[in-house]
């Protein structure tokens, strides 16, 4: 700071710390900041007392959250006829997307009616892939909601799935399509004009794992010193977050996987969302907490997740700047009404297709960035009927109706921050150490990294809170 600033300071009667000194603050902020300090009848000014006047949120430019879909907790009997209004809700919502994308357009009907040769086009679900025992052709045996046929590729794509809604155009043959092109819903590209908003961030964050022995607790106690302005590196980005999104496994939970007693800390599933509690509850009020959860946590496997348990998440329930979503969700999160469409899904599908799709099954960040545009796709988050177990709802919460911004997932420990078309791809790495289960399956966890996206470019890095210091890491960015 010049020294006639410092002037400034003495002149309205405010002595400032020599750690003040080395600040960088503006010469237009310098008026405004004096009289922020007078009002509130401040006399010293030092730099914790600077960054909490510099982190209160400006009028109009705190962060609001606007609900697009969320799954509130209806039931379903899970009988056959509560899965055929089911497969049939995806199929009309990803037709009409696909609809959207081609013309002249038949019905499967229609095409087998068609003579050899013809031109067709259809839309239709793709109920099983096979190759031919001479590996010369991929052979599609496709739907819709009136008939089955079958279609016939020379290209075997893996990437082609069980369930998914495409486009087959090709040529009619006696009894099959030979295929010339597939068609995928895919996601839209977005209007990229930067919105005249300021610097705003949010966070990622996903797997805590409270009451684990492997919890990573002093990172986290790094990472709330620094949302809390306590830790001097990168404090400029601390002091402007306005959202935190926690993708599920908020708790290591009971009895998931083998064996799990050994290394769990707290035994009691309440006592673990008390002890998460205790620390989101020294995030700064302003920040909203976006929460939803996983596979470890106190709701019904199946997908969608409802919220936590009232009865086991209460003390949760108590966080007046916490919103609880289901699991997946689609929101805006708003900024000087500027929307940022985000889905949050925890991830529970991705193994499935690293475990049957052979050119993924390392499940590195290459792997769930291939995983997470395959989803997007598809338009769906689990396109493959049992790759995540789900509820046969009247509306099938999985579809990806609109495009997102970003799209985020957790569950697999790992960092990846990417992009595919114009939405960021994020998997929000994890706070739990190497457990016994991953040992034995050669998974090594990524832990203690936050994905951090500004809403005003959509720029997105990676904070490492592992070490002594807070870095800026560069592994797991593939934009
Ligand atoms: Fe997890
Ligand atoms: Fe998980």
């Amino acid at each position: 700071m010049e020294d006639q600033n410092l002037e400034k300071f003495f002149l309205n009667g405010i002595l400032v710390d020599a750690s003040v000194k080395e600040s960088n603050i503006k010469e237009n902020e310098l008026d405004a900041l004096i009289k922020t300090l007078k009002e509130k009848g401040i006399t010293f000014l030092d730099l914790r007392t600077l960054h909490d006047i510099l982190s209160e949120p400006e009028t109009g430019s705190n962060g609001s959250v606007e609900i697009i879909k969320n799954y509130e907790g209806d039931t379903s009997a899970s009988k056959p006829a509560d899965w055929t209004v089911y497969f049939n809700d995806r199929f009309n919502r990803i037709k009409n997307i696909l609809m959207t994308k081609d013309s002249g357009l038949m019905s499967l009907s229609n095409a087998k009616l068609l003579s050899m040769g013809s031109e067709v086009k259809v839309i239709a679900m793709i109920s099983n892939v096979s190759i031919s025992p001479i590996k010369k052709f991929m052979i599609l045996d496709i739907e819709d909601n009136v008939t089955s046929y079958r279609a016939l590729s020379s290209i075997i794509n893996q990437d082609v799935l069980q369930d998914q809604i495409v486009i087959i155009k090709g040529k009619k043959s006696k009894d099959a399509i030979f295929i010339t092109e597939i068609t995928f819903p895919d996601i839209q590209m977005k209007d990229n004009n930067q919105p005249d908003i300021p610097d705003a961030y949010v966070l990622f964050l996903s797997d805590v794992h409270v009451g684990s022995k492997l919890f990573a607790r002093e990172p986290l106690e790094k990472f709330l010193k620094w949302i809390n302005g306590e830790v001097e590196e990168y404090s400029n980005i601390a002091k402007l977050v306005k959202f935190i999104v926690i993708t599920g496994d908020l708790v290591d939970g009971i009895g998931v996987y083998p064996d799990q007693e050994k290394e769990l800390a707290i035994t009691d599933l309440k006592k673990q969302y008390e002890e998460l509690c205790t620390m989101l509850a020294r995030i700064p009020k302003h920040i909203k907490l976006i929460i939803s959860q996983g596979n470890h946590d106190a709701t019904h496997i199946a997908e969608p997740q409802p919220r936590v348990d009232a009865f086991f998440g209460d003390s949760l329930y108590k966080l007046e700047n916490a919103i609880f979503l289901s699991n997946p969700y689609q929101i805006n999160l708003i900024i000087n009404n500027h929307k940022t469409n985000l889905i949050g899904y925890h991830g529970f599908s991705i193994p499935y297709y690293a475990d049957t799709i052979a050119k993924y099954n390392k499940m590195d960040p290459d792997d769930i960035e291939a995983i997470m545009k395959l989803h997007l796709r598809s338009r769906h988050l689990a396109p493959t009927h049992g790759s995540t177990q789900v509820v046969p709802l009247a509306r099938d919460y999985l579809v990806i109706d609109e495009t997102p911004d970003i799209y985020a997932t957790g569950h697999i420990h790992k960092t990846l921050v990417s992009k595919y078309k114009d939405t960021l791809l994020i998997n929000a790495s994890c706070w739990q150490y190497q457990t016994s289960y991953q040992k034995k399956y050669g998974q090594i966890p990524d832990v203690a990294k936050i994905p951090v996206v500004n809403l005003r470019t959509k720029e997105a890095q990676i904070l490492d809170f592992l070490g002594e210091k807070v870095q800026i890491s560069r592994k797991g960015i593939k934009t």
